[in-house]
């Protein structure tokens, strides 16, 4: 699914990179460029780290 048109970015490449350690939305913006044109997807770009910092969160907890 597209997170950015403007920079032609998935979140599948949001999630790799993530994964990777790119894991705040300023850092993605340096890596991808998401949300550093028009800024409408900076909402989502947020979501999808909040939702891969609660995933580690409870990694850790389990672990
Ligand atoms: S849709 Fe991501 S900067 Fe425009």
């Amino acid at each position: 699914m597209y997170v950015c048109i403007c920079h032609d970015v998935k979140d599948t490449q949001i999630r790799t990179a993530m994964l990777q350690g790119v894991d705040s939305v300023q850092a993605l913006q340096d890596e991808l460029l998401v949300g550093t044109c028009c800024g409408c997807c900076v909402p989502m770009v947020q979501d999808l780290v909040d939702e891969h910092q609660a995933k580690f969160a409870i990694d850790i907890m389990s672990a």
